[in-house]
Order: C-alpha cells, then sequence, then structure tokens
C-alpha cells in the first residue's frame, strides 16, 4: 500500500550455544524481478520457477499487473520460494494503469519499470512506501530524458513519485552511470529496447549482469566487456522479447547474512543449498574467504543462465580486510553482513566510499554503526568511511545483547538478528518485520539453524 507506516515490531534474538543445519534460501530478488519483467514483455507465457516470495518482487508482480499482465502464482510458496506464470499480451497489449503503481519498498521496482516505461507510449506514476520516496531518481531521468521519454518528480525531479509519459520509439545513447548502479543500467538496456541503433553503458566497476543475461537468452543482442578503463555493455537495435522459462537460484545476498554468522561463530556447520553465484555477485563469497572464512564450494550443473553452487561454511578464525569503492560496489548489499565479520575479525577493518548505502532501503552506513554500537562493537564512521575493530579474544566477541533499531530495512533486520545469535544475552530488534521484503522464512530459518 502507497507510504502506509508499517506496524512497528519487535523481535528479541537469543545465543545459540550451536549452529547447524542446511537452509534452501529464498529466490533471488534480482532475477525473480527481471524474469518477471522480462516475461511480461514478451508476448506468450513465461514460467519463473523458484523466484522471490518477497514483498519487493510481488511488488514488481503487482505493477504488472495494473499494466493488463497475468501473474499466477503455482502452488503454495515454499521457504521464500514460489513458481508463477507469466502471460502476457506482450507490451503492444499493456492497458495505460488507471491508478498510480505501487512499488512498496523497492527500489528495483521503481528503476527497471521507469526503463521499460519509457519505452511504452503510455502516461504513468510511480510511487512507493516513506522510504522509497527517499530514494534518488535523478540518475534515471536523466538519461531516460535523453532517450526521448518525458520523466518528472518531486524535489526538482530528484525523488518520488515519478511520472513518464513513454514513448515506443526512443533514442539510441552512450550512457556513463555517474555511480556503479545496475538498477540503472539495467533501465536503460530495458528502455534501449524501444530504440533503434546501438545503446551502450559505461560502468566504472561492472554491476550484477542479470539484465544482459537474461535479455541474451531471450534473444536481443546484447555484449560486454572492458574497453578504455570501463566496463561497457552494448545492446544492438533492442528489439522484441521472447518468452523464457527461468529457474532462480538462492539468493546470495540472503546467503550472506548465513555465511558470516557459520564464519564467525564458534560451533557452526551451515549448508546452503543452490545459491547463486554469478561472478558479479559473489564477491561476498571471495571477500569473506579473504577475511580467513572457511567456506567449501560445490558447482552444480544448470541448464538456466546462472551458475549455481551449494556453500558449506564452518567456524573460522576472521582477519580483518581493507575495502575499497570498487569491493563496496561489488558487495553493494553484502556490506551490513560483512561488517558483522568485521567486528568478530582479528584487527581493524577499513571499508571506504561506501556512500551508496546511504541511499538504500534507509541509511545503512548510520545503521549499522548505530546498531552495531549499541551491541558494544567497536565501530567509526568518517564520512562515507567505516572502520571497525574486532575483538575476537573476548567472550562473544564483546557484542552484548541490546535493543537495536533496524530502521525499516531489511538487511539490518537480519544483521542485527545474526548479530543476536553471537552476543551475549538477549538482543532486542524493532522492525524485523521488514526481513519480509527480501525473506519471507528468514526468522524461522534462525530458529532452524539452532542444533
Ligand atoms: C539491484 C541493484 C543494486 C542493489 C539492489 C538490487 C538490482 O542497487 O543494491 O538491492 O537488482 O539491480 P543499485 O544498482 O542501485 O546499486
Amino acid at each position: 500500500m502507497l507510504a502506509s507506516p508499517r506496524v512497528s515490531t519487535r523481535t528479541v534474538v537469543h545465543p545459540a550455544a550451536r549452529l547447524r543445519g542446511s537452509l534452501r534460501l529464498p529466490g533471488d530478488k534480482s532475477i525473480t524481478h527481471r524474469a518477471l519483467i522480462l516475461g511480461a514483455l514478451a508476448k506468450g507465457e513465461s514460467h519463473v520457477y523458484g523466484g522471490s516470495d518477497g514483498l519487493d518482487c510481488n511488488s514488481t508482480a503487482g505493477v504488472l499487473e495494473a499494466l493488463g499482465v497475468s501473474i499466477e502464482r503455482l502452488g503454495a510458496p515454499d521457504g521464500g520460494r514460489v513458481d508463477r506464470v507469466v502471460r502476457s499480451p506482450g507490451r503492444q497489449g499493456w492497458c495505460e494503469p488507471a491508478g498510480v503503481l505501487d512499488a512498496g519498498n523497492s527500489g528495483t521496482t521503481l528503476r527497471l519499470m521507469s526503463g521499460v516505461l519509457a519505452g511504452t507510449p503510455m502516461y504513468a506514476v510511480l510511487d512507493g512506501d516513506a522510504s522509497l520516496r527517499g530514494r534518488p531518481v535523478a540518475r534515471i531521468i536523466e538519461p531516460l530524458r535523453r532517450m526521448g521519454a518525458t520523466l518528472h518528480a518531486r524535489a526538482a525531479d530528484t525523488l518520488p513519485p515519478l511520472t513518464i509519459v513513454g514513448r515506443s520509439s526512443l533514442s539510441a545513447i552512450v550512457h556513463r552511470t555517474p555511480v556503479p548502479s545496475a538498477q540503472v543500467k539495467s533501465a536503460v538496456l530495458l528502455a534501449g529496447l524501444s530504440a533503434r541503433g546501438v545503446v551502450e553503458v559505461r560502468e566504472a566497476v561492472a554491476t550484477r549482469d542479470h539484465t544482459e543475461r537474461m535479455l541474451r537468452a531471450r534473444g536481443i543482442d546484447v555484449r560486454e566487456g572492458p574497453a578504455d578503463g570501463e566496463w561497457v555493455i552494448r545492446m544492438e537495435d533492442g528489439g522484441s522479447v521472447q518468452p523464457r522459462d527461468e529457474r532462480v537460484p538462492g539468493d546470495i545476498s540472503a546467503a550472506a547474512f548465513w555465511l558470516v554468522a557459520g564464519a564467525a561463530h564458534r560451533d557452526a556447520e551451515l549448508t546452503l543449498e543452490t545459491v547463486g553465484v554469478n561472478p558479479t555477485r559473489r564477491a561476498i563469497v571471495d571477500l569473506l574467504r579473504q577475511m580467513g572464512a572457511r567456506i567449501r564450494e560445490e558447482p552444480l550443473v544448470t541448464d538456466g543462465t546462472e551458475p549455481m553452487a551449494t556453500l558449506t561454511v564452518s567456524t573460522s578464525e576472521l582477519r580483518a580486510i581493507d575495502l575499497g569503492p570498487g569491493d563496496v560496489a561489488r558487495a553493494i548489499d553484502e556490506i551490513p553482513a560483512l561488517c558483522l565479520a568485521a567486528a568478530c575479525a582479528r584487527g581493524i577493518t577499513h571499508i571506504r566510499g561506501a556512500g551508496e548505502l546511504r541511499r538504500k532501503e534507509s541509511d545503512r552506513i548510520a545503521g549499522i554503526a548505530g546498531g552495531l554500537a549499541a551491541l558494544g562493537a567497536r565501530v567509526a564512521v568518517d564520512g562515507d568511511d567505516l572502520t571497525i575493530e574486532g575483538r575476537p579474544d573476548l567472550p562473544a566477541f564483546g557484542l552484548a545483547g541490546a535493543a537495536v533499531q533496524a530502521h525499516d530495512d531489511h538487511r539490518l533486520a537480519m544483521l542485527f538478528a545474526v548479530a543476536g545469535l553471537l552476543a551475549d544475552g538477549e538482543t532486542a530488534i524493532d522492525d524485523a518485520a521488514s526481513v519480509a521484503v527480501s525473506y519471507p522464512g528468514f526468522l524461522t530459518d534462525l530458529e532452524r539453524v539452532r542444533a
């Protein structure tokens, strides 16, 4: 529902003596959004197997339904995963929405659908909850206007609601993203489906490439590679997307919390099944390994567009690490979890150039620092840099249960819940219900892994 305040909830987490178990994670949120959107653009039927049943992906489904696309759920959701079938008349058969399109809490719905609607000849307004109304949109308005669509937003074209008058024929552009952002890149590529000529996106760091892979698998000519010190994505002549089924891997951004829990906890072994390990998403696995985490990876054979593996993590001696802006961009959604690993690691971890974290579902730099400090961790913030000193020699890493604020942000809620498994005493998290945005079964899994 638009801008409705969520009812505040309080969740109490107790320390775990041991962590054991095998978890089937929710379907990857990024891939599910794209599978639904591309299914809706294509004329015909596309199945999305094991997709995320989180609130964010349901927001994308709701927006597409308001455009006249049918999205049927097949069977009951299972552990944050649901099968859906998308039936669409194709973009030409969509209807102009009668009301405001509700993206809820989902920045991905807002940005990706802006690109789609820029290339669709109709009037549409995208809005969402109070958090979404604080998310920057100038970064998508600028390139989409250059392509020929008309977009306006509140606060001098910087914040939602966002009004879009799209066109069936857009201009091809070269767009250099001012900050690395897969959402902005995807908005331009999705708009580019309505353009003739070469649409090019240039990034300082290669961000998640699900849109590129999935467009290619649906018949669109998209290529990418390094050029002149940048990562360049080129799409030739847009075109019509073909219907295709998608098998969605487990969400590595959800897995991140268990990887940290399993590596930091003093008696742990956790197995994470069928996790997506796309090279542009797996930075958290590699960074945690650099910190000394014992993570075993067994690749799975897949027939889909995304690589998957079973990951097993066990108790490890963690060491501090230095992260720069490139690492932050590659692990943007996993930095909250990594900060907890830093609080349990020997030495001082520096995370530099993390400003984008302030523009997520909440100001995550402030939220991470505030919550971890309340639990007794040594955290300092200097501008957009974070410094965390771990204390592995202390019982419970010097962490003691306290009341912490998740600021209605799913990743902060999961961070503090996992911290609560490691801390001494009782950790009380406000707004933990927000975990349903990406991981509806998170609190159940949290209880399941206590042996
Ligand atoms: C996403 C891209 C990232 C990420 C978000 C999902 C995507 O955002 O934080 O959770 O699916 O493209 P930015 O591209 O804005 O950094």
